[in-house]
């Protein structure tokens, strides 16, 4: 086990720290973490002087294979890696699992060490969100598709707004953001194309366990029966993407998916053939090129996942 212990690191005035872990005793690396924003432009500052390009990977931490993917993607995208953990309130609802969301700091910390990450970006809430902040982002387009904004109504408006902070803090030649959230991706690229945001939006392909569930935080939240049906859900993504492809309807074939869904113990929120990059309605394959999301409950865990038809 990695255990991150504080290191003697920038001065008091840089308000941050450096963690080095240890492996049996042996020091790894040290990993600056960086908690003020006044610390975190001097670091930067540093990296643009030398004209090094700088690739954003935002996360709210549990770090789990699929966050690791997108780091090791960065690396090989940009000379500096910068990696957030800020578990963003403005994007639950009072009644979501805000308070319980898993806060996995130390592992965090040592699986980015041992990536060799540049650099971790931690702000407070009080940071990110001082005293009297008053401004907020409103994402239109994808994110007013009737999908995630219908059941979580508040989720986008959140989303956008921190990830706006996010980009204006790092100003990252390019961010990187898993397509697990497809909806998200979408709302975050448009974002940055409509408010002239001077970075590239990356999508990575989702990384799954190996019975083909999407690697989520949230899938810690699953019972041992719950754990072993969730796969069902890219199952059933999967076989319908391609039955569409071979020509059956779509609303026939979601009409059986959504009845298989719940037959494994899921109750659906949506499940859903969309344009694959408006989110558009879609009546047929001609209106292409398609994704297939879908949102479910299983037990008190809600599960997202989308495929490509
Ligand atoms: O996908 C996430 O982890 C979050 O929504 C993000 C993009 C880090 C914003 O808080």
């Amino acid at each position: 086990m990695v255990a991150p212990t504080p290191y003697i690191g920038l001065s008091d005035s840089h308000k941050s720290t450096m963690i080095a872990q240890t492996l049996g005793g042996n020091v790894l690396a040290k990993l600056p973490v960086v908690r003020k924003l006044g610390a975190l432009r001097r670091s930067l500052a540093r990296y643009r002087n030398r004209r090094e390009t700088i690739a954003l990977v935002p996360t709210m931490g549990a770090l789990h294979a699929g966050h690791l993917a997108l780091v090791r993607l960065a690396k090989r995208r940009a000379k500096r890696v910068v990696v957030s953990i800020f578990v963003n309130p403005a994007q639950f609802a009072p009644h979501e699992d805000f308070s319980t969301y898993p806060r996995t700091f130390a592992a965090d910390l040592a699986a980015l060490t041992a990536l060799k990450v540049d650099l971790v970006w931690v702000p407070s809430a009080a940071e990110m969100y001082p005293e009297g902040f008053a401004t907020k982002v409103i994402a239109g387009g994808p994110a007013s598709t009737g999908l995630e904004d219908a059941f979580r109504p508040h989720f986008f408006g959140g989303v956008a707004t921190v990830v706006a902070k996010l980009f204006s803090q790092v100003a990252p030649d390019i961010a990187i953001f898993g397509q697990k959230d497809y909806q998200q991706l979408k709302v975050i690229t448009a974002m940055a194309r409509d408010l002239d945001m001077p970075v590239k939006v990356i999508g990575a392909p989702t990384m799954r366990e190996k019975d083909g569930l999407a690697m989520s935080s949230r899938n810690a939240y699953l019972s041992a029966a719950e754990r072993a049906a969730a796969p069902t859900l890219h199952r059933i993504l999967k076989e319908s993407a391609a039955q569409i492809k071979a020509g059956k309807p779509i609303a026939a074939t979601l009409t059986a998916s959504r009845a298989a869904i719940e037959r494994a113990g899921f109750e659906i929120d949506y499940l859903e053939a969309r344009h694959a990059e408006t989110l558009a309605l879609v009546a047929s394959v001609k209106d292409g090129p398609l994704r297939l999301l879908v949102a479910a409950k299983i037990g008190k865990t809600r599960l997202i996942d989308n495929i490509a038809v």
